[in-house]
Formats: C-alpha cells, sequence, structure tokens
C-alpha cells in the first residue's frame, strides 16, 4: 500500500510558526508524528527547523528587493521555508529542489498553506549546468561532508554563468568558508534547539 504523503503530512505534523521567522508557518514534527512510518530510512528533515534555511529566510524577508522579481531556484529545500520566503517577497518564479519526494511534498503543502506559488522538484542538479535562473538559494546544505563537496562546484558553475548564490548556514565544519563573504547574520534557533535558545553565528553569504 502506498502511503499518501500529504495526507500523512496534514494529518500527523502540527501546523507552527517557524522559530525566527513568524511569517511563516510549517508543518512541524512533534514526538508522536511516527514520520518513520513514511521516511522509511531517509531522515525527514523537511519535517524539522534548520539555522541555515531559517537565517536566510529571515535574511529575504528583511530585505524583499534580493528576490523580488527574479527567477529563484532554492536548492534542497526541506520544508520549503526559504522557497516561501522568496515567495513572500515577491519573486518572480520560485522552484524549490530536493532529493528527498517527501521534502518535496512537504515544500508543496507548506508553500500552499502560507498562500504562496512555488514549484516543488524532485532531482539532483549538482551535476548539471546552471538552471535558467537569476538567484540560487542554498539554505543548511553544506551540512554534510559528501553533499558539500558537490555542493560547491554547482555554486560555483552558477556564480559563472551570471547567477547570484546566497547561502544560509550556521557555520557548518563543511561550509567552503573561503569562498564566501557574509552579508548578514541572525541569531536563529537550529535544528534540535526544541528550547528555542538562539544560535549567534547563523550567517547569510554571497559566493565571492
Ligand atoms: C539540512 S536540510 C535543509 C533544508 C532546508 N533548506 C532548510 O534549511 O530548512 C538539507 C536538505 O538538502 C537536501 N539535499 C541533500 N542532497 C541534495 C541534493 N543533491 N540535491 C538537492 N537537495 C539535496 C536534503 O534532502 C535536505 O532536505
Amino acid at each position: 500500500m502506498t502511503t499518501d504523503v500529504r495526507a500523512f503530512i496534514e494529518a500527523n505534523l502540527q501546523i507552527r510558526s517557524a522559530p525566527g521567522v513568524p511569517e511563516i508557518r510549517l508543518h512541524a514534527a512533534h514526538p508522536k508524528s511516527r514520520l518513520s512510518r513514511i521516511a522509511g530510512d531517509v531522515p525527514p528533515y523537511w519535517a524539522y527547523g534548520w539555522a541555515g534555511g531559517t537565517v536566510l529566510a529571515r535574511y529575504l524577508l528583511d530585505n524583499p528587493d534580493a528576490a523580488k522579481g527574479r527567477c529563484v531556484l532554492d536548492l534542497g529545500t526541506g520544508s520549503g521555508i526559504v522557497a516561501i520566503a522568496a515567495a513572500l517577497s515577491g519573486a518572480a518564479s520560485v522552484h524549490a529542489i530536493d532529493i528527498d519526494p517527501n521534502a518535496v511534498v512537504a515544500a508543496g503543502v507548506n508553500a500552499e498553506l502560507n498562500g504562496v506559488m512555488v514549484s516543488a522538484l524532485c532531482a539532483d542538479i549538482l551535476e548539471a549546468t546552471a538552471p535558467d535562473a537569476d538567484l540560487i538559494l542554498i539554505g543548511d546544505v553544506f551540512y554534510d561532508e559528501a553533499v558539500a563537496l558537490r555542493v560547491l562546484p554547482f555554486a560555483l558553475r552558477c556564480r559563472d554563468a551570471g547567477l547570484q548564490v546566497l547561502i544560509g548556514d550556521p557555520g557548518r565544519k563543511s561550509l567552503p568558508i573561503d569562498a564566501l563573504r557574509r552579508i548578514a547574520a541572525f541569531p536563529v534557533p537550529d535544528f534540535g534547539d526544541v528550547a528555542g535558545n538562539l544560535l549567534s553565528d547563523s550567517g547569510v553569504y554571497i559566493l565571492k
């Protein structure tokens, strides 16, 4: 029997304002969600808040000109928080990409919840040429060394093709800090911070 992921999300996750970005509401995991029923062995990153996505969403909402009128691609969208922030800021179009099919469903459901249009796709585009977009958003996708090693060349290809690349990150070990210039910082909570404590070092970066 295939599980209807959308129905599962709506029935088993709680709608909450995103910590640090109260303008955006998301379906969020709670202790009784039992996400393993749909996630299996794939970590359900889409059901949680991540400092990198949170800080980038905060930046976009506070600086709407960054995305306004632009064609945006959110790489590793998870819950869709960054894509939703771009859409709320007036982006001309927003594509949200993730390799996890459940994330793609979650991002679509969350976009609807916030009344914005986001086109969510399940794909791995890291070996591809730069997409047809103006702005690439990367929220907390340097969380894993193997992923980070593939994300940086893709991001550099995008930059070399004339796209702007903005990255949100709390300073993960694999963040390629030497290739980046920090343009903003906000104290935001991170994954697992159930008490809502604030991090001091979550930044928004542009590829140099
Ligand atoms: C730490 S989560 C961050 C999610 C979201 N950007 C946020 O900040 O809330 C990283 C996300 O990157 C996705 N991801 C990993 N490798 C990817 C790839 N090659 N292409 C697209 N997404 C990828 C994961 O499935 C996961 O949803």
